[in-house]
């Protein structure tokens, strides 16, 4: 049987919320299954979390993080060039650069020691993206934001049940984007959030949500009639996708010691070719906490990584790349500027290799994938 890269996790909890849901009679936006996600996430990420706002997708909480920080044509966002096109294209579709800068070795997230001197007068904000559910240098990174007067928006699609220096990833910046798609670690199948963890926004970013209108204040009674006020768009997730994710937060630490039991698996069975060369297991820093969202491991070269991938899909095992870098894609070149060499960025792309990975794999599929990679280099 195949083994896959990823399942769309089910722990079981879904479908009475989800039946609930149906019951309740009110499936748009913001109900009650709404309601409990955004509360449980406020309080998961502490006092300096002002409020969550649940949304379609992280990319459309990345949008949202734009229209809030008023991005106009030319505004610069320094970025890693190994990211998502969301991360770009959330500053790119408001007229914005995305500036990339390449991305640590170790950790493959955004290189804190190049930020400073990508910045110029054009700079807005900063977005370090958690790959892998692995904190980016946040110390480093706030101190150079305060320093020059810019935002810092988190890019944690991966990185929620994550940790820097034992604060959840996503509480750091002035606000940070979730994402809950179906290949995370805890899904709505589409879904993510906005985090707010900041005061003074959080009641622009409730009516950017709700198309630029006060209709939340208006639910909750505090004007008589809602109107339009500011810029905004559709940000609400039904009431369908609130309960499976509702379902999903729930069982969030079980979800995640179920990853990271394969992840500490994968880890510990492929030492040995690590120490004979053949390969690069992750690396998590001392500060970090990781989720166990992503087991990759780097091959020698772009040739290696690629007669690997077709080894282990002959014995019908799915391992897959990451990330195109952005700063050399068609988009990158006409909407982005490069602000650093991208070294790393550009061997790392083509080295990457990630294991399948899900809620549920079992030792067989495991023992299955690390035969695999054993039987293609010894
Ligand atoms: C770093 C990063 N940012 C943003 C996104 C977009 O997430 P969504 O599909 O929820 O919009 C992804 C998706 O994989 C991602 O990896």
């Amino acid at each position: 049987m195949k083994v896959s890269f990823n399942k769309p996790c089910h722990t079981g909890l879904e479908e009475s919320y989800v039946i609930q849901a149906i019951k309740n009679n009110k499936l748009s936006g913001d109900g009650p299954f709404n309601k409990k996600c955004a509360e449980f996430l406020t309080s998961y990420f502490g006092s300096d979390t002002k409020a969550v706002y649940i949304t379609p997708s992280c990319t459309a909480a990345s949008e949202m993080a734009s229209i809030i920080l008023n991005m106009e044509k030319g505004d610069e966002v320094i970025m890693p060039s190994f990211t998502f096109t969301s991360t770009a294209n959330a500053v790119a579709v408001y007229g914005g650069v995305p500036v990339f800068i390449d991305v640590r070795p170790d950790t493959m997230n955004i290189d804190e020691n190049l930020i400073e001197q990508a910045i110029s007068k054009k700079t807005k904000a900063i977005v370090p993206v958690h790959y892998a559910g692995v904190g980016c240098e946040m110390d480093k990174i706030l101190y150079i934001a305060k320093k020059y007067g810019l935002a810092v928006i988190e890019d944690n699609a991966q990185g929620l049940f994550a940790y820097y220096k034992n604060k959840p990833l996503g509480s750091f910046g002035d606000m940070s984007a979730v994402s809950f798609h179906e290949t995370k670690n805890v899904i709505a199948g589409e879904g993510g959030a906005l985090v707010i963890n900041s005061d003074n926004i959080k009641e622009r970013a409730e009516i950017i949500r709700e198309k630029g209108t006060d209709r939340s204040k208006f639910f909750r009674g505090e004007v008589d009639k809602y109107s339009w006020i500011d810029k905004g768009s559709s940000y609400l997730l039904g009431e369908l996708g609130a309960a499976y994710l509702l379902a999903q937060l729930e069982k969030g630490t079980e979800i995640t010691n179920n990853r990271l039991a394969s992840w500490h698996f994968y880890y510990d069975a492929l030492e040995d070719l690590e120490k004979k060369g053949f390969l690069r297991r992750p690396v998590v820093p001392s500060a970090c906490t990781h989720n166990g969202h992503i087991f990759y491991i780097l091959l020698d070269c772009l040739k290696t990584r690629e007669s690997l991938r077709e080894h282990l899909i002959l014995r019908e095992i799915s391992a897959v790349s990451h990330y195109v870098p952005l700063h050399s894609s068609k988009a990158g070149l006409s909407f982005g500027r490069t602000a650093s060499k991208m070294d790393v960025t550009d061997a790392h792309s083509e080295m990457l290799l990630r294991l399948p990975m899900y809620y549920g794999l079992g030792d067989d599929e495991k023992n299955r994938v690390v035969d695999g990679i054993n039987s293609f280099f010894i």
